[in-house]
This record gives structure tokens, sequence and C-alpha cells, in this order.
């Protein structure tokens, strides 16, 4: 690749000549020449700049010199060898009002054949060289980032190393380039250690020096989802879901973020409040039937939603803090999905139903009612998050000053997939228990865990 680059102040660029770039310049892998724009001019006082028209501070560039200059530099040096389908040019113009340089638009212009930099001074290059270039080559003006600077050079130093590392061969260890920052995963590079392993009474995590790949893989992995979540929700948020792997759900729903197809989205865990209980209700209705058994009639299915999640019902749960629990996941501002706890009245008041009593024997006991979550946030982690916030602030309840000892809930005896659920959250199969939709009697399988109040 070959890059010029013009400006008023040549030498600015001798520090490329320093190490990496400095080798792949002195061996002809990067072929760079700086000119002094001054070199273009045509009057005694080698003018480059002019006041600007229609009145302001400052100064601007003036298109005849940085014209001449550009033609030169441009065309001077055939970008390919003779009979080649030429070679593509590009005339980068660095400016705090241009476009964000980004690790994309750098591996664009990594690309190309010739780049040619342009570095204004003072209020800028008057806007008609751009507009002229643009009608015969690429012109991308860019800037590095959302403040000013007195001159185009420091960014222009910034394009050609960042440009100039992903030319081949320049780098000692091209794999370096897969993990960093702003690469393809699109997330912020994990933080890096080396000896001495204790340091200003500081350790290097332990994981690191385990010698067991996949766990550094998936700690690394992990730090740079938390780096990226902290640092960049911006870049964050771009992240598509193919990008995010099934494990990554669980560092994210710690983060307060879900999987989702569209990328990680914010999930808040919070209690139902009065006013969600339409809303309630309809995410009610939607996700019951998911978890009837298939040879369940639509009919009994409509019934029990009419008679115990409507609206009125909802409202009533809502009203009843002492009876019930409703916490709900609220993703990126709409209800995903809700757990619905029973809360004894009593310390000892058992389970309602006999045969529920009878295997859960301890008290005060809480029923996990419902825990439903709509079918586009399933595989998201959300249901995990929702479990595990319900079972924390059941821990925390009280019942007439005594700390809820645990927590019931049935779930379909068939369901090989909700039951596996409940398990890896702590939950033990006790029994079972009969449970009735509409016309129909169901078997449900009667699970229990502990629950273990925080220190206070
Ligand atoms: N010239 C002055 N400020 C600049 C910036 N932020 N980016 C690129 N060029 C500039």
């Amino acid at each position: 690749m070959r890059i010029d680059v013009v400006s008023i102040f040549p030498e600015y660029f001798e520090p490329l000549r320093l190490s990496l770039l400095g080798r792949a310049i002195a061996d002809g892998t990067l072929q760079l020449s700086v000119h002094d724009l001054r070199d273009w001019t045509t009057d005694r006082h080698r003018t480059v700049d002019d006041t600007p028209l229609g009145g302001g501070a400052g100064m601007v560039m003036k298109p005849d010199v940085w014209g001449r200059a550009l033609e030169d530099v441009l065309g001077g040096h055939e970008s390919t060898a003779a009979g080649a389908r030429p070679g593509r040019r590009v005339l980068a113009i660095p400016t705090p009002a241009g476009t964000p340089l980004t690790q994309r638009l750098v591996e664009d212009l990594a690309a190309a054949d010739h780049l040619v930099i342009a570095c204004g001074r003072y209020e800028g290059i008057d806007a008609r060289v751009a507009e002229h270039f643009a009608r015969h080559i690429e012109v991308v003006e860019y800037s590095i980032g959302d403040y000013v600077l007195n001159g185009g050079e420091a960014a222009a130093l910034v394009l050609v190393e960042a440009v100039g590392r992903l030319q081949e061969g320049v780098l000692g260890n091209p794999e370096s380039l897969a993990e960093e920052s702003h690469g393809a995963a699109g997330l912020l590079e994990y933080p890096v250690y080396t000896r001495p392993v204790s340091w200003q009474g500081l350790t290097v995590p332990d994981v690191l020096l385990s010698g067991h790949h996949a766990r550094i893989a998936r700690w690394r992995r992990d730090r740079a989802l938390e780096r990226t979540a902290h640092r960049r929700p911006d870049m964050f948020t771009r992240l598509r879901g193919d990008q995010l792997t099934w494990e990554d759900r669980e560092v994210l729903a710690r983060l307060g973020w879900a999987r989702t197809p569209a990328g990680p989205r914010r999930l808040v865990l919070r209690e139902g409040r009065a006013e969600e209980a339409a809303a309630l209700s309809r995410l009610a209705a939607e996700t019951f039937p998911m978890a009837c058994p298939e040879r369940m009639p639509a009919e009994d299915i409509e019934a029990f939603i009419r008679a115990n999640l409507s609206p009125g019902r909802f409202s009533d749960y809502l009203g009843d803090g002492d009876r019930y629990l409703i916490l709900v996941a609220d993703l990126a501002g709409d209800l995903a999905g809700y757990t619905l706890s029973v809360l004894p009245r009593t310390v000892d008041e058992p389970p309602y139903a006999e045969d529920v009593a009878a295997v859960v024997p301890i008290r005060p006991v809480a029923e996990l009612s419902k825990i439903y979550v709509r079918a586009s946030a399933h595989g998201s982690g959300v249901s995990q998050a929702l479990l595990d916030a319900t079972l924390d602030a059941l821990a925390r309840r009280t019942v007439l000053g005594v700390p809820l000892a645990g927590v019931w809930l049935g779930t379909n005896a068939r369901n090989r997939r909700a039951r596996a659920f409940y398990e890896r959250a702590g939950f033990t199969l006790v029994g079972g228990r009969r449970f009735q939709v509409g016309g129909r009697v169901e078997d449900d399988a009667v699970f229990l865990r502990a629950l273990v109040a925080p220190p206070s």
C-alpha cells in the first residue's frame, strides 16, 4: 500500500519511522511519503490560507494550493503496474466534522491501493477541494473523536498507524488482530496480565494460572462482555443475537441485560405496579396456554384465564401485597414475563391443597404459583433471571416477623423442560398433586426449595 501525507508540518510524521511501522516503511511493505503543502504555493510568502468568505474567525486553507498539491500527489504515482486494473485511490481528509473513524472504516481504507491524507490547519480546507476530488475518486472526511484538535496531523498519524498495522507483514504476530477490541466480536478486549503474579497487593485472577483453556476463554469472554456493557453500552446494544452464545446469557443477566435476537436489551426485574394489571393480564393470557398440555381443550384454557388471569384478578393480586408478590421482567420497557407468588397469612398456614400440605412439611411456606415468560424472550436468560430474583425476594420476606422457610410449586408432570429448569434452581421433587383446569384434572409434580434469609 502507498500512503502520501500532505501537511504544512511534514516533521510531525517523523515518529512513524519508529517501531513496527518504521520497519515496514524501511523494508518497503508500506510506502509512505510526506509532502510539504507549501511546495505548491506560488507566492514569495508561500501562503496557504486566506480569510473566510462570509466573515468569521480564523483562516481557511486555499483551494488552489491544495488542488495543485493533490493533483500531483494523486497522479504522480501510478497505483498499479501497467495493464493491471486501476488501483483503488482514496483521499482522506481529517476534520472534526467528518464521519467517525471506526475499525470498520479503517479496514475498508486499509484495502485501498493508494491513500492520500490531506491535513488541514486553521478553520479547515476550502470545501470545494473535497467536492472537486469526489468527482474523480473516493473522498472520505473522517474524525477521530468528538473533540477539536489544532489541525489534521494527529488524526493523520492515527489513520496511518491504524491502516498500516493491517497491511500484510506489518505485525510481528498477526494473531493479535483476532481478539482485539473493535474486532469482529463487537466487544472491547478483556483485561490482560503478566508476571509478577502479585503486585502492589493485587493478584492476577486464579483462572489465568489454571492452564484450563476452556475456562480461561470463558473468563475472558465474560470480562469482555462486562467491560463493553459498562464502558460502551452503545456498542453493546449493537451486538446481534448471533454474536452472543447461550453461555453468554448468564453474564448478561447478571449485568441486567437479556439476550434477544436483536442483541442485548436492558432487563429490569421489579415488583409489578398497580397500573400494570391490564398489561399483566394480557401477558398472562398470552403465556398461560404455552404451559398447558397439548390435549387440553381451548375452552378449558379460556375459562381458566377468565377466572384467574383477568385484569380484575391482577388488580386484586397487586392490591394485596401481604398475600401476593408479583415480580415482572421489564425488557426495554415491555413486560416480557412475570412471577406470581402466594404468601401465607400466618406462620403455620399450610399449602391450600391437602396433597401438597402432606409433602411440604416446612413453614412458613410460600407458593410460586406462576412463572411465565413471553415466547419471544425464551432462551434470552429472562426466565432464569426472573426466577433468581423471585427466590431472592421471597428469601427476604417475613410472615409476622418469621422469615419464609421455603417455597413450593406445582408443574405439569410431563413438562421435562420445566422440571429441569426448577431442578437447576435448587428445587427438589417432593411429590405430586391433582390440579384442575376447567373440567379436567391434571397431574402436577410438586417441587420444594428451602429459602435462606440473607444476613440483615
Ligand atoms: N482536526 C481537528 N480535530 C479533528 C478531529 N477530532 N478529528 C479529525 N481531524 C481533526
